[in-house]
């Protein structure tokens, strides 16, 4: 094959990028992104503050305009994200206790009644957990709402929409060894056990010399698709783009029936939210760079 996702579809996996509506002008990265990638994930244009900006008042323009592009070239979208600590418009920000939590779940409500039946998946909750090694959750106003914010965001959003995978997504989430991916793991495995819809997780895969690649990747997703869920690299950038480890990445999904597909965050280095460390696969001018031969002969 010559492109990622042609690549990707001979083991029924998809390839995926983050789109920003802002770029979808520049012809450059329209066609690089086009030729190369089957799913999308809006970089922005679905999180909280794009889709509801005032309380109760909706707004899907950028989101569509994403989600046209990304049918009118044949893709898949994921939906990202309904219940985050961060992107939250001020209103509510300013929320909290049964008032937050009833603006939760009509967020959900609203968002996923317009894109009812559309899209591939939906990362539900994002980033819930600590980095203090502690393997609990992280301190937000969310949180504070009630530690069953999480099952009750799943539980509204199965009900919205039957449709569409449910996923958790998370970074540092990746090594095996780590606290986080062990609280997550338990919550997985809890929700699990008592019905708590819940279908897929996604590995964001932010990885940087503070937090490396680690070779039990792969025991993590095939620990957590034991559990009976899909699992899926979402947000993938490595500093420096190492080919080696970017091929490591690939293998590790293609080592585990249940990694459905991978997706990386941005198209070209210079469309990155952290274009210093030149982490993706295609240069600022666009050329393909040693990352990207590596993922393409893995694949
Ligand atoms: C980032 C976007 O790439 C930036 O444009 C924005 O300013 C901040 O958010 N984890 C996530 C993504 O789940 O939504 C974040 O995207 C990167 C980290």
């Amino acid at each position: 094959a010559s492109t990622l996702g042609a690549a990707a579809a001979q083991s029924g996996r998809y390839f995926g990028t983050a789109i920003a509506a802002g770029r979808l002008g520049d012809s450059a990265y329209t066609t690089i992104a086009g030729r190369e990638f089957t799913m999308v994930t809006p970089e922005n244009e679905m999180k909280i503050d794009a889709t509801e900006p005032q309380q109760g008042q909706f707004n899907f323009s950028a989101g569509d305009q994403v989600y046209n592009w990304a049918v009118q070239h044949g893709m898949r979208v994921r939906g990202h994200t309904l219940a985050w600590h961060s992107q939250q418009p001020g209103w509510m920000q300013s929320l909290s206790g049964s008032a937050l939590r009833q603006a939760m779940i009509n967020h959900i409500n609203g968002v996923m009644a317009h894109y009812k039946g559309k899209l591939a998946y939906w990362d539900v909750v994002n980033e819930a957990f600590a980095d203090d090694g502690s393997g609990g959750r992280r301190d937000s106003n969310l949180q504070r709402t009630g530690n069953d914010w999480i099952e009750v965001a799943f539980r509204t959003a199965r009900a919205a929409d039957p449709s569409v995978k449910l996923c958790y997504n998370d970074y540092n989430i990746e090594n095996w060894n780590a606290a986080k991916t062990q609280g997550v793991y338990n919550m997985v495995k809890d929700f699990k056990s008592r019905g708590v819809p819940i279908d897929c997780v996604g590995f964001q895969s932010h990885f940087n010399s503070g937090d490396p690649y680690n070779s039990n990747f792969r025991t993590t997703l095939q620990n957590f698709a034991a559990l009976g869920v899909d699992v899926a690299i979402t947000e993938l950038d490595i500093q420096g783009a190492s080919a080696t480890t970017y091929a490591n990445v690939t293998n590790d999904c293609l080592a585990v029936s249940r990694c459905v597909g991978m997706t990386v965050w941005g198209v070209r280095d210079s469309d990155s939210w952290r274009s210093g460390d030149t982490p993706l696969l295609f240069d600022g001018n666009g050329n393909k760079k040693a990352a990207y031969t590596s993922v393409l002969n893995a694949l």
